[in-house]
């Protein structure tokens, strides 16, 4: 429905008797909350508002932070570690919050209903999703381990589908990652995923697990492994799966989604990340 425009506004005004102005004047100027109201209504009909945004190249939008967190504050880690997400990567992760809510609550969600084993990550790249990992992890008395080169794509992986593309991300170093996400609880695995993986983690239970290594063949590779070591009901959480800058992760994804007959929930962030909670009911995963 359109805005009536604020001259139709007025003569409406003008035609109503003098205690409904009053009313008007009193609802719109004295009730608690009128300032704040009328704050957001600036934001929320500014430049960067919808229809506007929308039929615009505007990347940019405003929204409502969940009543969760800014009303009822049951999220204080989102704003201790806030300059973890976007150290080193402030243009993409500040404007991304939309994903960082989408790994929060499902993270907690799943730590919430007890879900067993480990959490894992594979591309770290500087370690901003990471530190958010590592601080779930060590809340939940569980390890994470994170996997990458810390040295940006591997030249081999740059095939098929991914042929067109060329090595991005080198710009980090294992003691850079160290540093902003911490070592307590955490093993970093270094190398060129899948030939990386430490022998002993073959029978290893994880909780969850977010792939976001941008290409195909790692992305399959990290399917392959971690999907089935992932507990009934666990999170696996695929990054850039509707984002057709990254063709490979879509691919991958769908392949594997039809032989464990699973499907994915696609989020409205900047990538279209991708969720999957794994089935629990034929494992006898704990009822919610
Ligand atoms: C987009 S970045 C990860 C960003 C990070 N998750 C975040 O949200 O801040 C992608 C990472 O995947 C890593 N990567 C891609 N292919 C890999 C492979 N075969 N083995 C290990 N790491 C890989 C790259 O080195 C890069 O650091």
């Amino acid at each position: 429905m359109q805005a009536m425009p604020m001259l139709g506004r007025v003569a409406q005004f003008a035609r109503k008797p003098l205690n409904e102005k009053w009313a008007a004047i009193s609802a719109t100027f004295f009730q608690p909350g009128a300032a704040e109201k009328r704050r957001v209504w600036r934001s929320l009909t500014g430049p960067h508002a919808p229809p506007r945004v929308f039929q615009s190249d505007e990347k940019l939008y405003v929204a409502y932070r969940p009543d969760s967190d800014a009303i009822f504050k049951q999220h204080p880690e989102i704003s201790q570690l806030s300059q973890k997400w976007i150290e080193g990567n402030g243009i993409y992760a500040s404007g991304d919050l939309p994903r960082l809510y989408a790994i929060v609550f499902n993270i907690k969600q799943v730590l919430a209903e007890n879900i067993a084993g480990d959490i894992a990550e594979l591309g770290v790249y500087r370690g901003n999703s990471a530190a958010f990992l590592a601080h779930f992890a060590r809340a939940s008395g569980r390890k994470l381990f994170l996997f990458d080169t810390f040295e940006g794509f591997d030249r081999r992986d740059l095939a098929g589908i991914d042929a067109p593309k060329s090595v991005e991300f080198a710009d980090t170093s294992l003691d850079q990652v160290r540093n902003l996400v911490g070592a307590e609880s955490v093993t970093f695995v270094q190398g060129r995923f899948p030939m990386s993986i430490p022998a002993g983690l073959h029978a290893h239970k994880f909780c969850i697990v977010h792939i976001d290594c941008d290409l195909y063949e790692p992305a399959k590779a990290g399917l392959e492994f971690f999907y089935p070591l992932l507990s009934p009901g666990g999170l696996m959480i695929l990054h850039d799966y509707a984002n057709p800058h990254w063709r490979g992760i879509r691919r991958a994804l769908d392949e594997y989604c039809q032989g464990i007959g699973e499907r994915p929930v696609i989020f409205g962030d900047k990538a279209g990340t991708a969720m999957i909670r794994k089935s629990a009911r034929e494992n006898g995963a704990p009822a919610l």
